[in-house]
């Protein structure tokens, strides 16, 4: 079978329907529960340090050119981890306590793990390196030394990679597509961090298999059985826009020895997966990161720290207004998109409740037009946001979001909506579309905190319910995410502590 075949099969098989949701194991095996925090026995630790060296902007300046460029230093490395793929805080009730990053993750497992490819670095080495990144310690586990003779001084590369066995654990089947959006809110959350310290973040067209083959992550000895690692992509991060490509022949490392931690004491096999991440390697297609700023003055460090996603919203305090939600939407701007927003409106000022599409890319209207109910209205609402239909949707939104109350007791909420037919050109898109969207999301969450509100991702929805709502009359279109906003009901039952010791 072809990689599309492949993949169109496998996102088929893992729609949730009202009679049967995606195969998984239906209830939640807590013995086998994955650790969250990958380490790689007796490689050698650097902790870094989290006292803030650089001032971080206001929001609203975050993408701003006029930002102060920060020297690649240790501690600037280590301000750009701990806001992007950090610990945030730790929640505590009773005897159990958990901990909440930066980026956000379907369920809290973490699937994405994130190795940086470094040249030597001032306070870190004299030497190149590839270190893996220790969240829970907010340390670089170095794994090998590198020679990356073409990197151009003070840059250096992320590669997130994807442990799929953490979202199989819980959610089964579909878990390979919340590992794909993890990824993206992953990428998103990292190029935020970089504009903080007015640097810039590019995706490099690099082949994941060889990606894998330098990291080490095709040794099977290395890892406990299915619990191996999928590269995902590759962030070049630079202090100038870096116009140069990245001569990856030369980079060049031995295989390190060291073995990964085993996360869970037995594992289930979902034979999906072998095929699919197999058809899945190759170079991902490119998307765009969305690159402006926040609404707010207040300081992007403390709005990333303070993201968290609401498990209620309510529905008595979650009016927002038109302006607000034009910020929200202005913020997932990205040139060349390929995902559009497909809007329940339940609660904002100046709006008739119903269902409206904000497109991100004005040239894709008229093919979106001709692939949606013919009997939309498109009736523009500026920037981009059309009416397509007024009405009552919270029920529909709750239904189709899995019966979750948080897709009708928010201010809308939204599926997202991707051009599956990308995947024609290069069955990667499907990835590809993933990480767009995952990226959106976490934009999105950043918005809504710097505007007082909250927000959450909503992986579990019924797809062809909400294509059927849309009226798709073709599978050129697909959804692949929702989200909702509003306003939290705040769980004062959960105790919050500091993310780490050293935390002034
Ligand atoms: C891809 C994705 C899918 C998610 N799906 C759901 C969902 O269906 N329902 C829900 O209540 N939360 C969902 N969440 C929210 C996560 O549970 C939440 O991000 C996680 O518990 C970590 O909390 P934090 O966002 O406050 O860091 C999703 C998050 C992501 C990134």
């Amino acid at each position: 079978m072809n990689p599309l075949t492949i993949a169109l099969n496998y996102h088929d098989r893992t729609k949730h329907r009202p009679s049967r949701y995606a195969a998984s194991l239906g209830y939640m095996d807590w013995a086998t529960q994955p650790d969250p925090f990958r380490t790689y026995e007796g490689a050698p630790r650097l902790e870094l340090s989290i006292t803030l060296e650089h001032p971080t902007p206001p929001g609203d300046r975050l993408f701003s050119n006029e930002l102060p460029v920060a020297p690649l230093h240790v501690k600037a490395l280590s301000q750009l981890l701990q806001f992007s793929l950090g610990i945030a805080q730790y929640k505590a009730y009773g005897d159990n306590r958990w901990a909440l990053r930066m980026n956000a993750s379907s369920g809290n497992l973490h699937p994405t793990e994130a190795y940086l490819l470094l040249g030597p670095i001032e306070g870190l080495s004299e030497a190149g390196m590839i270190a893996h990144y220790h969240p829970q310690s907010h340390a670089l586990e170095v794994l090998q030394e590198l020679s990356a003779p073409t990197l151009a001084k003070g840059s250096f590369v992320v590669v997130l990679c994807s442990v799929l066995w953490r979202e199989a654990w819980k959610y089964g089947e579909r878990a390979w597509r919340y590992a794909q959006l993890d990824a993206g809110h992953a990428a998103q959350a990292l190029h935020v961090s970089a504009s903080m310290l007015g640097w810039h973040t590019k995706l490099l067209p690099l082949h994941t298999a060889k990606l894998e083959t330098l990291l080490g992550l095709d040794t099977p000895e290395r890892f406990a059985p299915l619990e191996h690692e999928h590269a995902d992509m590759a962030l070049l991060i630079s202090p100038k826009p870096f116009e140069r490509s990245v001569d990856w022949e030369r980079f060049a490392a031995t295989p390190h020895p060291y073995r990964a931690n085993t996360l869970s004491p037995q594992h289930h096999r979902w034979e999906i997966f072998e095929p699919l991440e197999a058809a899945m390697q190759g170079t991902v297609p490119p998307f765009s990161l969305p690159s402006n700023p926040l609404s707010s003055p207040k300081n992007a460090s403390e709005i990333i720290r303070k993201r968290r996603s609401a498990q209620m919203m309510d529905p008595r305090t979650s009016h927002i207004s038109l302006a607000q939600l034009h910020a929200l939407l202005r913020s997932t701007a990205a040139p060349e998109a390929k995902v559009h927003l497909m809007l329940f409106i339940h609660r904002v000022e100046e709006l008739p409740k119903g269902l409206y599409a904000y497109v991100r890319d004005a040239e894709a209207l008229g093919d979106l037009r001709a692939n949606l109910d013919a009997d939309f209205l498109w009736q523009p609402q500026g920037e981009g946001l059309y009416l397509l239909r007024e009405g009552e949707y919270r029920g529909v939104a709750k239904a189709i979001s899995c019966t979750q109350d948080i897709a009708a007791d928010g201010a809308f909420s939204l599926g997202m909506l991707c051009a599956m037919h990308r995947m024609e050109e290069d069955a990667l898109y499907y990835r590809s579309l993933y990480f767009e969207c995952g990226a959106i999301g976490q934009q999105l969450y950043l918005e809504a905190t710097a505007q007082g509100l909250s927000a959450t991702g909503i992986g579990c929805f019924l797809d062809d319910e909400m294509h059927a709502l849309l009226g798709l009359r073709s599978e050129r279109y697909g959804i692949l995410y929702h989200f909702t906003i509003g306003r939290a009901i705040v769980d004062m039952r959960l105790l919050d502590m500091a993310p780490y010791p050293r935390c002034e």
